[in-house]
């Protein structure tokens, strides 16, 4: 193995992996106060100035797609539906040659206004977070009474074409630690994709905690109750989702065990924050500064070199388990997941 980071090709780490999925997260804010990522009074926002332009950020994914060999691209938040030029944005990259694809990380609220705008533009698919159906839960855990603005959003994406449609549910003990089976009915009858999340230490408030983590044996119990799942023949790849057939298939069900059967081994993701810091792993402790670099007249070849070196430092894995492990400073919703 060479022990320096390569100057020229793809984004790749000591460990050998290649990361060629981009996750890109266009706004720290959001509309929604999901009680496992924020704070009801909201969080400090990043100032004007120091998020990326519009333009910076097209010109950051260009140079990760061009010169980099990112070929996907997800556009995440807090919440991108509410950043002004996401359409602009989506259209400029879907405008990059070689084209990637591209993917939404979304609460739903507006989908279903902007979906017809984000297909023309060229957004391929879209993933919605929903972690309940009773309207009263709703509001309780997301601090909004927005479950129908969601439905809607989801409806909407449908209707677009931004398939498949994938919904995430982080499931949370005394919440919604019941709901698997509902969820999952409603995704199969609606055709959307199911996919149940154990929740991360990645709050603002740090209030976490593994003892009470509804974990992945736990969900697949519950579905199990009302469901048959079988193993899902087809190939896993770097997807954080394992995924089963329900009642024999078409129908899938995933589940994103970042804790108790992490991934870290095969993952292929580099991450952009909103103010331009590329991180290695969603669980870095220090990030990259490209905005900087961007600002102060870098060219092309000196952004990509400077994106490789930093992914070249990505550690093995996310140490959850380690007695050492420290929960990054920036929350979840600064870095979109
Ligand atoms: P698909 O490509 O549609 O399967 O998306 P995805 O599951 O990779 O991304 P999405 O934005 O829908 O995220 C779903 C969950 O997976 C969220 O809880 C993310 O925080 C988590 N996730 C996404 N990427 C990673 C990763 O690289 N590592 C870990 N540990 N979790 C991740
Ligand atoms: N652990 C796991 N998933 C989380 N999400 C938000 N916070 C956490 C957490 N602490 C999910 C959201 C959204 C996606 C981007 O990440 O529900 O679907
Ligand atoms: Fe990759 Fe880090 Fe996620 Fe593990 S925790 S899969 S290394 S981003």
């Amino acid at each position: 193995m060479s022990v320096a980071p390569r100057t020229d090709g793809v984004l790749v780490d000591r460990y050998g992996r290649v990361a060629r999925d981009l996750r890109v997260s266009l706004t720290d804010k959001c509309n929604l106060r999901c009680t496992y990522c924020m704070p009801a009074e909201g969080l400090p926002w990043l100032a004007g100035p120091e998020l990326l332009s519009d333009e910076e950020i097209v010109r950051l994914v260009r140079v990760a797609v061009e010169r980099l060999g990112v070929t996907e691209v997800r556009f995440t938040g807090g919440e991108p539906l509410i950043r002004p030029g996401l359409v602009g944005i989506v259209a400029a990259v879907a405008a990059l040659d070689p084209r990637p694809r591209i993917s939404l990380t979304t609460n739903g609220i507006g989908l279903d206004r902007l979906a017809p705008a984000l297909r023309t533009a060229g957004l391929d698919r879209v993933n919605v977070s929903l972690d309940t159906l009773d309207p009263g839960r709703f509001t309780q855990l997301t601090r909004r009474p927005r479950l129908d603005a969601v439905l809607a959003g989801l409806a909407g994406a449908a209707a677009a074409g931004l398939s498949p449609v994938k919904i995430n549910s982080v499931l949370m003990r005394g919440v919604n630690e019941d709901e698997a089976p509902a969820l999952l009915r409603f995704a199969v009858e609606h055709d959307y994709q199911l996919r149940i999340i154990e929740q991360m230490p990645l709050d603002a408030q740090h209030g976490w905690d593994r003892s009470t983590m509804v974990t992945a044996d736990e969900i697949l119990t519950s579905l199990r109750t009302r469901f048959d799942l079988s193993p899902d023949p087809a190939e896993r790849g770097a997807a954080p989702a394992e995924t089963w057939l329900v009642d024999g298939g078409p129908a899938r069900v995933g589940v994103i065990a970042s804790v108790t059967r992490p991934f870290c081994g095969d993952c292929d993701r580099t991450r952009l924050t909103a103010d331009g810091q590329v991180r290695a792993c969603l669980f870095a402790t220090d990030e990259s500064d490209l905005r900087a670099a961007l600002r102060g007249g870098a060219d092309d070849d000196d952004l990509a070199g400077r994106w490789r070196t930093a992914m070249w430092g990505k550690r093995a894995g996310h140490g959850i388990d380690d007695p050492t492990f420290l929960q990054p400073t920036r929350p979840m919703s600064a870095i979109g997941g």
